[in-house]
C-alpha cells in the first residue's frame, strides 16, 4: 500500500519529465526533477554521503500534500536524485509530511518530521489543522519505514501550529526544537528523548511577541558554533524596518545560551542571515570534518515562480559554511564548490569614467571574483550588469551606491516576473568591497567581503541574455582585478 503511493508519485514525475522545459533549469543547484520544492529537510551525513531531503509535491509545480524528495552526494557538488523518501496518507500525516530533520543511530538513518492534517475537508486553515511529530527510519538510506507519531499533541491546547522538528544530540540525549504559535506569539519549544520514540516536554525555551518577533517561528535549528549557541529560524510576520525584513517572511538568527533545563537566553537581537529576495527555511548539518553547513530554500512564499509554467519549481541554495565573526553569523560557499570551475579568465576592468563597458566574458553559469575600490572612486554608483540582453533591456545589476553607502542587487529588469532591489551596508571605514558571485540559469548568489553578507535571489532572464558590462555613473569607478570562471553544467 505504502509502496504503491511512492510508485505512483514516482510515475507522476516520470510522466512530467518529457514536458519539462529547461530554459530556467539550474545547472548546479538542487531542484526537483519535476513538480514543486520548498524547504530543505533532513540534512545529514550517512555512511560517507551527504543526504538532502526537501519538501516536495510530485504531482504539480504548486505546493500541495507534502512528500519528501531526496538526493545524495559524496562531494557536495555532484548529486544523485533518489526515490521519494516519504509520502503522506497515514492517519497521523494524512495531508502532508512537513519539514523536519534527520539523525543517524549506529547504522540506521532516522527522519523526524511533522505530520500535517487539515481538519476541514478543503485544505483550509480556517477550518483548523492538527500537527504531530513523526518518526521514520531506513537501513539503506533509500527506503524508509514510517513509525507513526511520537509526539501526538502540542503541550498547550491552544497551540495548533507546532512543527518542523530539529533533532540533535547533546550530553548523550536527543533534543528536539520545534516552532510553535500560541495565540499570536511565536515560541521555541524543546523536547528531550533517550531513544527518539519517547519524548519529554522540556518547556518553552523562548517566547516572542507579535509586534517585535512575528507570530510564528518556522524551521528552528539550534546548534553550537565556535563555542556559542545559535538559534536559526524563519519568523513569519515581521514588519519591514529600514532596509531590513523586506521579504514576505524572514530567515535569521539570534545568538544566546541554551541551559540544561531548556531555556534559551538570547545574547543578540534577530539578524537576517541573507539579504536577497529568495532565502528561507535554512537548516544546517554538522559535517564529519566539523564544519557547520547550511542550505536554504532559494525561493520565497508568494514570489513569482515562472518555472511553474515549465513543470518544475523551487531550488536549494548552494551549500554554505557557517562561521562567527564577533556576534555576526557569516556564510561562505562550501569550499568543494571550486570543483565547478571550468575555463577561467582574468577579469580586468580597471577604471571607468562615467561610462559603461561591455566585457569579453559572457555566460549564464559563472563564478566571478573581483573587488570594487572605494578609495579614489567618485562615481555615484558603479558595478556590473549581468545576464544582459542586447535588445530586450534585461540586466541584473550588482553595484556600490555611494550615496546610500550600500552594495545593491537590482533585479528590476532580471526577466520574467521578478522585481525589486535588495542591499547591504558598507561600513564607513571600508576602502574596498570584495565580491564573489555565483550565477546559475535562474539564480544569483552574492557573497560580500568573504561572507560578511550574502544576497541570494532568483532571476529569470531569457536564455540568450548572457552579456556582462561594467558601469560607472556620474564619476569614476575603480574595479580591482579579479577572475571569472565558466561553471559546469551538471544538469542537477
Ligand atoms: C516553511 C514551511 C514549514 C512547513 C513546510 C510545509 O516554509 O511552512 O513550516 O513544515 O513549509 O511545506
Amino acid at each position: 500500500m505504502y509502496t504503491a503511493l511512492l510508485d505512483e508519485a514516482h510515475h507522476a514525475i516520470e510522466k512530467t519529465l518529457p514536458e519539462r522545459s529547461d530554459d530556467y533549469r539550474l545547472a548546479y543547484h538542487l531542484a526537483p526533477p519535476a513538480g514543486w520544492m520548498n524547504d530543505p529537510n533532513g540534512l545529514v551525513h550517512f555512511r560517507g554521503e551527504y543526504h538532502v531531503f526537501y519538501q516536495h509535491h510530485p504531482y504539480s509545480p504548486q505546493w500541495g500534500p507534502m512528500y519528501w524528495g531526496h538526493a545524495k552526494s559524496t562531494d557536495l557538488v555532484h548529486w544523485e536524485h533518489l526515490p521519494i523518501a516519504l509520502a503522506p496518507g497515514d492517519p497521523y500525516d494524512r495531508d502532508g509530511c512537513f519539514s523536519g530533520s534527520a539523525v543517524v543511530v549506529e547504522d540506521t538513518l532516522y527522519l523526524i518530521y511533522t505530520g500535517h492534517i487539515w481538519l476541514g475537508d478543503s485544505g483550509n486553515e480556517e477550518q483548523g489543522i492538527r500537527q504531530v511529530q513523526c518518526l521514520a527510519s531506513s537501513n539503506d538510506g533509500i527506503n524508509f519505514t514510517k513509525h507513526g507519531a511520537v509526539i501526538e499533541a502540542a503541550p498547550h491546547p491552544d497551540i495548533v501550529h507546532f512543527r518542523d522538528p530539529k533533532v540533535w544530540q547533546r550530553d548523550g540525549q536527543w533534543w528536539m526544537a520545534l516552532g510553535a504559535r500560541l495565540g499570536d506569539d511565536p515560541q521555541l519549544l524543546l523536547y528531550r528523548s533517550q531513544d527518539l520514540y519517547h519524548w519529554d516536554y522540556l518547556g518553552c525555551a523562548l517566547t516572542g511577541q507579535r509586534e517585535t518577533d512575528g507570530y510564528m517561528w518556522e524551521c528552528p535549528d539550534v546548534f553550537t558554533l565556535q563555542g556559542r549557541e545559535v538559534f536559526l529560524y524563519s519568523p513569519q510576520g515581521l514588519e519591514p524596518i529600514g532596509y531590513e525584513h523586506w521579504n514576505r517572511f524572514q530567515n535569521g538568527y539570534r545568538l544566546g545560551r541554551l541551559d540544561e533545563t531548556g531555556g534559551f537566553t538570547p545574547a543578540t537581537d534577530f539578524h537576517e542571515i541573507d539579504h536577497g529576495h529568495d532565502f528561507y527555511a535554512a537548516q544546517t548539518l554538522l559535517a564529519p570534518d566539523g564544519r557547520r553547513l547550511l542550505w536554504a530554500w532559494l525561493d520565497m512564499w508568494n514570489s513569482p515562480m515562472p518555472s511553474q509554467a515549465h513543470q518544475w519549481c523551487g531550488a536549494l541554495s548552494l551549500p554554505r559554511e557557517l562561521f562567527l565573526e564577533g556576534d555576526q553569523l557569516r556564510m561562505r560557499p562550501a569550499r568543494e564548490l571550486t570543483a565547478l570551475r571550468q575555463s577561467g579568465q582574468a577579469l580586468t576592468i580597471g577604471s571607468l569614467e562615467a561610462q559603461s563597458q561591455v566585457l569579453d566574458i559572457r555566460g549564464a553559469l559563472l563564478e566571478l571574483e573581483f573587488g570594487l575600490e572605494l578609495t579614489g572612486s567618485t562615481a555615484e554608483r558603479f558595478g556590473l550588469a549581468l545576464r544582459c540582453s542586447e535588445d530586450r533591456g534585461e540586466q541584473t545589476l550588482v553595484y556600490f551606491d555611494a550615496m546610500a553607502r550600500r552594495l545593491v542587487l537590482d533585479r528590476q529588469h532580471s526577466g520574467a516576473g521578478v522585481e525589486g532591489i535588495r542591499s547591504v551596508p558598507v561600513a564607513p571605514a571600508q576602502t574596498r568591497i570584495a565580491l564573489r558571485i555565483f550565477l546559475d540559469r535562474s539564480s544569483i548568489e552574492i557573497f560580500v567581503d568573504d561572507g560578511a553578507y550574502s544576497l541570494s535571489s532568483r532571476i529569470y532572464p531569457h536564455p540568450d541574455s548572457l552579456g556582462i558590462s561594467a558601469f560607472a555613473v556620474n564619476g569614476r569607478g575603480i574595479f580591482k582585478e579579479g577572475y571569472a570562471w565558466q561553471l559546469a553544467d551538471l544538469k542537477l
